[in-house]
């Protein structure tokens, strides 16, 4: 694609300057990309209603056409014009959850292009609680569709400087409010299941989503070959290499002593050949590797996932251009917030998790 020139504008994240979501709004509405600021990451919007739009987002990102997005919606009367046979269950989730980082797949409505869907008859929706996204959302007058704004199987952006180093010359406006507050992706919940069941852990737990609907299903386990079938997977996006860096990543799990001699050991292994290694971990393990030599990303205390969650991403985008060879990473509890954190660093990590004991 031709080289564009990428405008950055700081708004504020709380009070949105009103002439510039007018701007964004402007591009939006003539079928060009926005990034903008979610509470999960940065989404690459365009207007989801139209397929030349959204077509953009695809190429800007070097995303396959069979991978498809999430339509935002700023007002929960909106629904009815995506999404089609709206159960009870969306009503009840959308009253506690919404505006927030869940989104929801529904039967699609059809207006929704076949580009947004991948033609599948389901479509996902959110509403985002982003001051800005809301806003963004609203000026334009349609419903935007939005992926992460990272290139196709990168590790999303929590910045806009993370959006710039993926996306800068294939946009032309990145909205730039500052760190995004959750960190990790949206919680996607498949309502036209049987059972509600998650298909991707996210921002809101499953511990959450229980107490509204405690027949909610955790992700199910799902073998390979059915994750990269393109035509049996129920989320086709959910390939098992996604949100990981350029540089070999591994993952660690087991008691946090064992991993952490085991890190150690490896460390030393990596040294003699010559290769330096980037290490993430929690702030309670950061005394250990004090002499390592290895290059230390600390993403807060394993006690408090919601911090860890928000800077995940920068941990990892860090590593990647602190001239390591490899990245290693402990694992997280599973509990809460932490589904997520594992989940997204088994992606990262390709499904390398080396188990110690
Ligand atoms: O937090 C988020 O969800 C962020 C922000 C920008 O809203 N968006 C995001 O979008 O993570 P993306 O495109 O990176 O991931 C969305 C995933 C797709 O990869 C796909 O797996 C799934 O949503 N998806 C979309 N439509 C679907 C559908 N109809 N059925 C099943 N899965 C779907
Ligand atoms: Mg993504």
């Amino acid at each position: 694609m031709s080289y564009i020139q990428t405008e950055v504008l700081p708004v504020d994240p709380i009070q949105p300057d009103s002439a510039l979501i007018e701007y964004a709004a402007t591009l939006i509405k003539r079928g060009e990309l926005v990034v903008f600021p979610t509470e999960t990451v940065y989404g690459l919007g365009a207007d989801a209603l139209r397929a030349s739009a959204v077509e953009g987002i695809f190429a800007a990102k070097g995303r396959p056409f069979y991978d498809p997005l999430i339509v935002h919606i700023a007002d929960e009367a909106t629904l009815p014009e995506i999404a089609l046979h709206i159960p009870e269950q969306a009503h009840l989730l959308a009253q506690t959850f919404w505006p927030g980082p869940l989104t929801l797949i529904l039967p699609a409505g059809p207006r929704v292009p076949g580009r947004v869907t991948a033609a599948l008859p389901t479509v996902a929706v959110r509403m985002p609680r982003h001051p800005v996204a809301l806003a963004l959302i609203r000026a334009a007058g349609t419903p935007i569709a939005a992926p992460s704004a990272n290139r196709f199987m990168h590790v999303s952006p929590t910045t806009a400087q993370h959006v710039l180093t993926d996306l800068n010359g294939r946009v032309p406006l990145i909205l730039d409010a500052g760190p995004c507050e959750v960190g990790v992706e949206s919680t996607i919940l498949d309502l036209t299941s049987k059972l509600p069941t998650i298909l991707r852990p996210g921002g809101i737990s499953l511990e959450a989503l229980q107490t509204i609907l405690p027949q909610v299903q955790p992700p199910q386990a799902r073998t390979h070959q059915t994750e990269t079938d393109e035509t049996g997977q129920k989320s086709p996006g959910q390939l098992p290499i996604h949100y990981a860096p350029s540089v070999p990543t591994y993952l660690y799990a087991g008691d946090t002593q064992a991993v952490n001699t085991a890190l150690l050991n490896e460390i030393q292994r990596y040294t003699e050949q010559g290769w330096k290694t980037g290490l993430l971990l929690a702030d309670e393990d950061k005394s250990f590797f004090h002499n390592s030599g290895a290059t230390i990303y600390t993403v807060g205390s394993a006690q408090r996932t919601a911090q860890v969650a928000s800077q995940l991403y920068a941990g990892l985008r860090s590593l990647e251009q602190s001239g390591v060879q490899v990245i290693l990473c402990r694992s997280f509890s599973s509990q809460g917030l932490g589904l997520a954190i594992q989940d997204r660093l088994v992606k990262a990590a390709g499904g390398k998790v080396i188990y110690v004991s």
